[in-house]
This record gives structure tokens, sequence and C-alpha cells, in this order.
């Protein structure tokens, strides 16, 4: 078959980057996308792939009779198949009517199931390519699976863009790449170039090519790269004096190194041996000349001598060379041109608190390791990961008993109810901590950044506790850590008297303390529950901290109350009783909460 601009192609095994290429490749050409479908066993949906800037969807079908069936078009199959399941695949596709060419790009099929292929390919008229081959290139027209050529760059320095004269066959797909490159030099390029691949039964030989090429009106000169090893190139020869090749061949088998070695030598090709004498490159190569073929007298001389039959046949009027067309510039891909140095993007997301690059996560810069090893404490932690300072003990210390002192107030409060009444209807635990976390706010927990914001602005300014105390009365504002439910003068919150006698025997001063106690002197005495809270507790403690630790400016300071360090600590805290209380609704397998109607007072609209 010929491959043209219009050929199309069902891509075996979901691979990405060749089919990426062969995309590349045919946006650079200027023709619709090739690969028309992609068969993948297991996976159905649709495969997104560039074409110039584009993106297209190709269809991925979970066998190839369905892709077939529903792309009869598609003429070649590109079998990426492991070689495993290269030879089902390749023999599936013999079956059917519309695939003529199957590229066969596993390395390691059994001969046995090769040559069975290659048989069943002679009954059906189909064209195989490989095993083992990178495929070839149809310059301006089809990349026979996605690595022939190389990169876009050297599939455009190769000129492989638009056709030129010759037709070019090689064992080895590397080797074709550099003919590529050796032929863009010194002809007007190549027209197909294929690689038969290494095996010791190639689908298709380096004479079925060859005679593919004598057919194709365009070709006017033939290059061949054979290898040491098998009897192929005798057949060429054959050809060659019946008459069936006739146009002007430059031919050369690499390997006669081989004869230094006083052993059989293997090179990388499975087919790569020297066999017998007339097997060795040396043999061939000579036989090839006798026979009249242009062998030069080593590789290094090929490139002078295509050079000179090209310039000859130019001479005689056989091939008239086309003015160059200007190459389409592919788009690169954006890891690869980041990588290459060549764009430069602003980042989305700024972090300065931990990092994934390197071998082992850090914390910071500390190595999650180091973290482990030196005991890091959650105190610790918070000082690394939230306030990425080094804190005084007390601070630390300050922090894990506020974790603690938080993490739980019963099933009645607000946090703890939700989370209970949402596993109770059946939500999983990340759900029911949501639905918990959520009270957290300005009444219940969430009152303790608005407190640090009011007793710093009042220590701050000098304010007289009396004097705020009216002021917040005037503006109608509940001051925040300030009051509670259930607990008073009487009934003093236990919590609020540890942390306090922390304090005491630790800070080095408490004057935002004193000072929220001052308040609650005024607060108790309106009525006895207006306490100071252990939300604002936390929040005067928090401030003289803050300020005693000398390890933040002013404007730092502020920051940090602005933000909302205290209310997340205490979302911290009280995740590890929210968390308790749902497991604790699954162990009881309690079912679905309804609250009780006679807890509810109704007051409907009169009839
Ligand atoms: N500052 C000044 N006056 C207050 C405050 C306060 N923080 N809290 C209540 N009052 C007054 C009310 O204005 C009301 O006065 P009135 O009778 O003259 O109208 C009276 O006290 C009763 O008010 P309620 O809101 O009914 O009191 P309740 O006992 O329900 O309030 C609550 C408890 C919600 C905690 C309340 O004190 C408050 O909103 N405090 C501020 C927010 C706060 O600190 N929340 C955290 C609590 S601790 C925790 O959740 C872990
Ligand atoms: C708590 O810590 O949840 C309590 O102080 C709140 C409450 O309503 O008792």
């Amino acid at each position: 078959m010929n491959f043209t601009k219009q050929t199309t192609a069902i891509f075996y095994n979901l691979k990405p980057l060749p089919i990426q290429q062969m995309l590349d490749f045919d946006f650079l050409c200027e023709r619709p996308p090739s690969v028309i479908a992609i068969v993948h066993p297991g996976k159905k949906g649709v495969h997104k792939a560039f074409f110039g800037q584009k993106e297209v969807l190709i269809p991925v079908y979970d066998s190839l009779q369905e892709a077939t069936q529903k792309h009869q078009t598609a003429e070649v199959l590109i079998n990426f198949a492991s070689h495993r399941s290269a030879y089902p695949a390749a023999k599936e596709a013999m079956e059917t009517t519309s695939l003529k060419t199957i590229v066969i790009v596993a390395e390691g099929i059994p001969e046995r199931q090769t040559k069975e292929l290659i048989a069943l390919a002679k009954q059906q008229h189909k064209l195989i390519i490989g095993p083992s081959t990178v495929g070839g290139i149809a310059a301006g027209s089809f990349r026979i699976a996605g690595y022939a050529g190389g990169k876009i760059e050297n599939v455009i320095r190769a000129k492989l863009y638009r056709p030129g004269s010759v037709g070019l066959v090689s064992k080895s797909g590397g080797m074709m790449n550099e003919l590529f490159n050796i032929i863009a030099r010194t002809t007007d390029g190549v027209k197909e170039g294929v690689a038969v691949g290494g095996d010791l039964f190639p689908g298709s030989t380096l004479l079925d090519h060859l005679l593919r090429f004598e057919k194709d009106e365009k070709i006017k000169l033939l290059v061949a790269l054979g290898e040491l090893g098998g009897k192929q190139e005798y057949d060429i020869i054959k050809a060659r004096q019946e008459g069936r090749s006739t146009k002007p061949l430059i031919m050369w088998i690499p390997g006669t190194c081989a004869e230094i070695f006083p052993w059989e030598v293997q090179f990388g090709h499975a087919g790569a041996k020297t066999g017998s004498d007339e097997e060795s490159a040396k043999a061939k190569n000579q036989a090839l000349k006798e026979a009249g073929i242009i062998v030069p007298e080593s590789f290094e001389r090929l490139e002078e001598k295509i050079k000179e039959t090209f310039e000859e046949l130019k001479k005689e009027g056989k091939i008239i060379v086309e003015e160059e067309p200007m190459p389409k510039e592919v788009p690169l891909d954006y890891a690869e041109a980041l990588k290459e140095g060549k764009v430069r993007k602003a980042t989305n997301i700024t972090s300065t608190i931990s990092s994934d690059l390197a071998e082992e996560p850090t914390y910071g810069a500390i190595p999650i390791s180091k973290v482990i090893e030196e005991n890091y404490s959650l105190g610790n932690l918070l000082a690394l990961l939230w306030f990425k300072k080094k804190l005084p003990n007390y601070f630390i210390q300050f922090l894990e008993k506020c974790i603690i002192l938080a993490a739980d107030h019963g099933p009645a409060v607000s946090g703890a109810h939700n989370a209970i009444v949402a596993a109770r209807a059946g939500k999983d635990v990340i759900s029911s901590l949501c639905s918990g976390l959520l009270t957290i706010g300005p009444r219940f927990g969430g009152a303790i950044d608005d407190a640090c914001r009011y007793f710093k602005n009042v220590v701050d300014n000098n304010t007289l506790p009396a004097a705020f105390v009216e002021d917040m009365k005037q503006k109608g504002i509940s001051i925040p850590g300030i009051g509670h439910r259930i607990k008073s003068i009487r009934n003093p919150d236990k919590r609020v008297e540890l942390l306090k006698e922390f304090a005491r025997q630790n800070f080095p001063a408490t004057k935002h303390l004193d000072y929220a106690l001052q308040v609650e002197k005024i607060t108790a005495k309106k009525a006895e529950n207006l306490i100071l809270n252990v939300d604002g507790c936390m929040a005067a403690l928090f401030l003289d901290a803050l300020k005693s630790s000398q390890q933040f400016n002013p404007e730092e300071i502020k920051e940090i109350i602005e933000i909302g360090y205290m209310n997340g600590l205490f979302a911290l805290s009280r995740s590890i009783g929210i968390i308790g209380h749902i497991l604790d609704q699954k162990r009881l397998k309690e079912g679905l909460y309804r609250h009780p109607t006679e807890d509810i007072l109704y007051l409907n609209d009169k009839e």
C-alpha cells in the first residue's frame, strides 16, 4: 500500500507519547490527524491529545473488532502491544478487510509466531512492518508509528514534512534516523523511509520495500542499509538480475568490523550475527557491488555516494528539485519547553510551609526524618508549620494545653451535637466532622480571634476595663470571650482555672489575662455566667505569649490575630473530640436522629 496524506491508523495500546508524535507530524505536514482510534483492552472512552495547540479527542475502544467496525477507513494498525499481546492483536488485524498494513513494534515475539503472521499476511495480501521496528515515515504524508524520525526537531531538520525523491529502507531504526539526516543533506530528501526491524524473520524484507518503491513514480533513487547475518540482501541481487528492481540503488551492510572477532558475534538485533561466510558484511557488500549496486568503500563514504548519484540524476533531468516550502511550527510541549528553559510562567500558588520536591518531604526546611528523630511534640510542629518560628517552651506548652483542654466538652455542645446528628443520618466521618466544625463561630469556640482583637486593642490603648464594657454595651456587642451557657462564678470552668494557673507559673507576663479578668469582674457582677470563658482565656494568654516571646514584631502580631490562628487552634483541637463522637455513634450503630416534637414550640399562624 501507499501511505498518503489521507492514510489513517488505529493505534493498539494507549501510549500517549508515540500517539502525540504521530499527531505532531500530521500537524507539521498540514494533514488531518492520522490516529483516528485507539484500542486498549479494558478501557473505553476517549484519549485527549494535542493537534497543534488545540486538543482533540480520540475514541478508545476495548476491542480491535469494535474499533475496525467503527473506523473502516483506517488502513494501518500501529501495534504497540507488548511482545505477549502483539501476536494475537496482529492476527486479529489480519482477519479484517479494512486494515492493510500492520506495524509491529514489540521486540521478542517468538519466531514461530512471526512466521505464522508472515504466512497469513501473504494469504490476506497485507503488509507487515516489524516486529522490532520503529516504523517509518512517508515524508509529508504519514508517520508509520510514533518514534520513527526521532523528535520533531529531527523530523524538521531531515525535511520529512515534505516528500523528496529517495526511497530508504533499513534494518535498524536508529540508522534509518541517521540516514534521514544524511539524505536531507545530500539530496532533495526522502519520499519514504522504513525500518524493517532487526529480527531474523522480518514481516517485510528490505526487498519487499524496494519493490514497493519501484512502483512509486516519485521515488527516483533507492538507499538501503542491510545488516550482517541472514541472506535477505541476496534476494535483492536476484531481483536486480531479474530486472524487478531497476532504480539506482545505493547500499551498505554495516558490521564489517565483525571479522576482527575470532568467534561469531551477535550485534544488537536478533538477526545480526554472522553465520556462514556469505552472511558476513564483507561478503554481502562484495556481492552487492558485483551485481552493479552502488556500494561505498565504508559507511563514512555512503553520504558521498548518495550525493554523487543524486547529482547525476539531477543532471540527467530525472530529478527536478522543487521549491522548498517553509515548515509549519509545531508547538512545544509545555513541560519540555519549561525543562529546556524556553518558556517561563508565573506560578499560581506560593507555598512557604513545606515541600515535597526533595526525595524526602520537609516541614519548612526540616526533613521529616529529622522531625521524627528529634521527637518534635505537637506544639513544636505547630511552631514549625504555623508560626514558622522557634517558640519558647512555655508558648509551646500553652498551645499543647489548649489543644488538650478544648478537645471535647461532651455530646451536648454545638459541634459534637451537629456531628452526632450527621453521623446518625448515615454520613461518613469526614462529612460528619465538617458538619461539627461548621458550628465553630462567634458564639461557640470561634470567639477566640475576636477576643484577641478586642483585648489587644483595649490594652494597647490603655482603655479602662469599665470603659470597655460600657462601650461594648452601648454598641450592643457581646464581648467575645465573656459568658458561658452553664459555667459561672459559682460553677467555674476548670479549663480556665488550669490555663490561668499554668500562665501564672510559666509566662513571663500576663498583662492581657489580667485585663480580661478585670473585665470579668465587671460583667460577672451583672450576671454570674458572664465569666471569662475558655475562648476568652485562650485569647488573652495567646496575646501574652505572642508579646512576651519576643519572636514577633507588632506587625506580625497584628497579622497573626487578623488571619485567625486561634480559631484554627480550636478547630484542630475540637476535631479530636468530634471524630471521637462520630466513631462512638457508628460503633453504637445509632439510627437516624429525629428531634422530639415535644421539644419544639410550634408557633404556626392561626388558620
Ligand atoms: N458580653 C456582654 N454581655 C453578654 C455577653 C457578653 N459576652 N454574653 C451575654 N451577655 C448578656 C446579654 O446581653 C444578655 O443581657 P440582657 O439580659 O441584659 O439582655 C444576657 O447576658 C444573657 O445573654 P444570652 O445571650 O442569653 O446569654 P447566654 O448564656 O445564652 O450566652 C454565650 C452564652 C452565647 C456564650 C454568650 O455569653 C456569648 O455570646 N458570649 C460571647 C461569645 C463567646 O465568648 N463564645 C464562646 C463561649 S465558650 C465556647 O464556646 C468554647
Ligand atoms: C465547649 O467547650 O464546647 C463549651 O465551653 C461550650 C458549651 O456550650 O458548653
